[in-house]
């Protein structure tokens, strides 16, 4: 199998099948929909009765926590905030022993993450630790925790980690929202559609991998674009080795975090933006040929995506578009020009809440085979080490 990939972090991005599975196994029943978490069990009155949650991380970790903050606020029923763990302490964030702290931490050893920890004990707020390194300082110093089970991570870039970490994150809202018995219908119906998208996910992750030839594609094409621009008087140098990728509501996780991996292992100026933020200053940067990534999957924020893709049609770009499978006649009724319907990729169907793990996967491909175009080194990638301890 070893074989079979040029790269560590090539073979971590298709163990996501195997790795998905083990995030849930032995923690759901799908029979009855419970979810039964061992390293939070002794704690869960706790943590019911906390009054706000804090998720701590750096980098991709907050991403994980980025895509889960409206699951959690759901269907926890409480105030959920997300930072970065020094901008966490720069704010000197008024903590009590009421508040539930989470630190999301593949290595659990990042120093930013261990400092802002240590300021949550000594205020006495509740800690768990959510970790992929058994044993590590993180996983020690919190009240509890939750193992990832992506098993080791040797790639710099994170990527089977951070789909397990946002599987633990949404079980924890579940366990949650039954040891709350929150027994409102919204949160009740919510949990159970999770839990049966989880029973399909590891197979649906398996049919994203499989579209590999098409993320290879589009590797392809965003290149093209980039060298015509390079020819091309109307635009600056910077706008040549740049690309925009956005999304909405849960899809602002997924623009974020595949802007990282493509800065970070293809060395291309990648930027993630809320959809809605494109008329209120990136706009400017965008012309014809500018190439642009654009999420419009099937939920609540939909609508919103295809306005976007309008906003960028009308200035002359045409985005690529990720679509729910299914939804191919829904592009085509809301993309407002006359030419051909944008260059599309179409994910399986999951429930709106973990389509963002199905949607993550072909930005990690995306970001590798631009930097194995680029000739980058994508297991070590300049200036960065894997677990950032200083
Ligand atoms: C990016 C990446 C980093 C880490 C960050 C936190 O691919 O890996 O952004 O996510 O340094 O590391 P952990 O999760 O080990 O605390």
């Amino acid at each position: 199998e070893e074989n079979l990939f040029s790269s560590k972090t090539e073979k971590e991005i298709h163990q996501q099948r195997a790795t998905i599975e083990s995030a849930i196994r032995g923690r759901v029943d799908f029979e009855t929909h419970a979810v039964k978490l061992g390293g939070i069990q002794g704690h869960l009155d706790e943590i019911c009765r906390s009054s706000r949650i804090y998720m701590i991380a750096m980098g991709t970790s907050t991403h994980a926590a980025l895509a889960t903050q409206t699951i959690l606020t759901t269907l926890t029923n409480k105030s959920v905030s997300v930072m970065q763990a020094t901008q966490f302490l720069d704010m000197d964030e008024p903590i009590s022993k009421s508040d539930l702290c989470i630190f999301i931490s593949q290595s659990g050893e990042t120093a930013d993450s261990k400092h802002a920890l240590d300021y949550c004990n000594q205020a006495g707020a509740l800690t768990l630790g959510i970790t992929n390194v058994v044993g590590s300082s993180i996983c020690q110093n919190t009240s509890c925790g939750i193992h990832v089970n992506a098993g080791v991570e040797v790639g710099v870039a994170s990527t089977k980690a951070y789909t397990s970490q946002y599987i633990c994150l949404v079980l924890l809202g579940i366990a949650i929202a039954q040891a709350h018995s929150i027994t409102g219908s919204r949160v009740r119906e919510m949990s159970i559609e999770i839990i049966d998208a989880l029973r399909e996910l590891p197979g649906k992750t398996e049919e994203v991998l499989n579209q590999k030839a098409k993320i290879r594609h589009l590797a392809h094409l965003i290149q093209e674009k980039q060298a015509t621009i390079k020819e091309s008087t109307m635009f600056n140098r910077e706008q040549s080795n740049s690309l925009y990728i956005l999304g909405r509501g849960f899809q602002y996780a997924v623009a974020r975090e595949a802007a990282l991996k493509i800065k970070e292992i293809a060395y291309m100026h990648a930027e993630g933006l809320c959809a809605s933020e494109l008329k209120h200053g990136p706009l400017a940067m965008v012309q014809d040929n500018f190439p642009t990534i654009l999420f419009a999957l099937k939920d609540r924020y939909q609508e919103h995506a295809f306005n976007a893709m309008n906003q960028l049609v009308s200035r002359g770009c045409v985005p690529f578009v990720f679509i729910t499978e299914g939804d191919e006649l829904e592009l085509a009724r809301n993309f407002k020009c006359k030419e051909n319907v944008p260059f599309h990729i179409a994910l399986p169907k999951s429930t709106p809440c973990l389509q963002g793990i199905l949607a993550v996967i072909p930005m990690q491909l995306l970001s590798l085979y631009l930097a194995q175009a680029r000739g980058c080194n994508v297991d070590q990638p300049r200036n960065l080490a894997k677990s950032v301890t200083v």
